[in-house]
């Protein structure tokens, strides 16, 4: 019902010249893959990415958006920059964005709102942080930021959105998530969405995602979860072989 979508997400990796190695590899090696693929390439590599994955079943991604049309943000990129390089998807809300660069619900919100308005496809993330698990705060962190996220989005942008839940200790640490606890918070996350644009839609439509030290050996087991629709991946998205193999679980 909810199609599977797998979207690596390189960060502040690979030049040029590593993109196009990276993604020449890696066209073959996913063709027949039933889930969507995305590749969410640092700036400099879109053009590249794009070009290259033409005609084929990758599609490109941003790491981030602006919410501004343009204007004096030094070192922002706006939505209508991306659309025209060819992208389609953005993440947002990334838990290192949030943490390193000051990253709120609320300017998740209207980055959200920007891509939307652009046709762009959100990837958005949420998770808490070690100390607000050990904290019990999961529940209560997971739901704001949902909640705050979706502020004033309408029900029929939600096909084009994608949620991940990343559990923040469990990014690029080697350290998975079980995938039963995975897939409770995810629970969570869908009740939630749920309660905002009713279950029918929470549960046919808004797909959610797993990130957090993904990779091949543990994919299986976290995609047979009932609630699990996909995969963010960091450091496994690097490698092509490793990325296929998550791809193709
Ligand atoms: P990881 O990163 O797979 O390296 O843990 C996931 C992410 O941050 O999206």
């Amino acid at each position: 019902m909810r199609k599977p979508i797998i979207a690596g997400n390189w960060k502040m990796n690979n030049t040029i010249a590593e993109t196009e190695k990276l993604v020449t590899e890696l066209i073959p090696m996913v063709a027949d893959a039933k889930a969507d693929v995305v590749i969410c390439v640092p700036y400099t590599s879109i053009a590249k990415a794009v070009e290259l994955t033409k005609g084929t079943n990758i599609h490109v991604g941003a790491e981030n958006v602006h919410w501004a049309e343009k204007g004096a943000f030094t070192g922002e990129i706006s939505a209508n920059m991306l659309v025209e390089l060819g992208v389609e998807y953005v993440v947002i809300g990334h838990s290192e964005r949030r943490q390193y660069f000051g990253e709120t619900d609320q300017t998740v919100n209207m980055r959200t709102k920007a891509a939307l308005a652009h046709g762009l496809k959100p990837i958005i993330c949420v998770g808490e942080t070690l100390e607000e698990r050990e904290g019990n705060l999961t529940e209560e962190v997971v739901v704001r930021q949902t909640v705050e996220a979706f502020k004033d989005i309408d029900a029929n942008e939600l096909a084009n959105i994608v949620i991940a839940y990343e559990p923040v200790w469990a990014i690029g640490t080697g350290k998975t998530a079980t995938s039963e606890q995975a897939n409770d918070t995810i629970k969570i996350i869908r009740d939630t969405m749920a309660k905002l644009y009713g279950d029918k839609t929470a549960e046919e439509v808004v797909r959610i995602q797993y990130g957090g030290s993904m990779n091949p050996a543990n994919v299986k087991e976290l995609m047979a979860m009932p609630e699990i629709d996909g995969g963010l991946i960091g450091g496994a998205s690097l490698v092509a072989e490793k990325f296929s193999q998550v791809v193709n679980y």
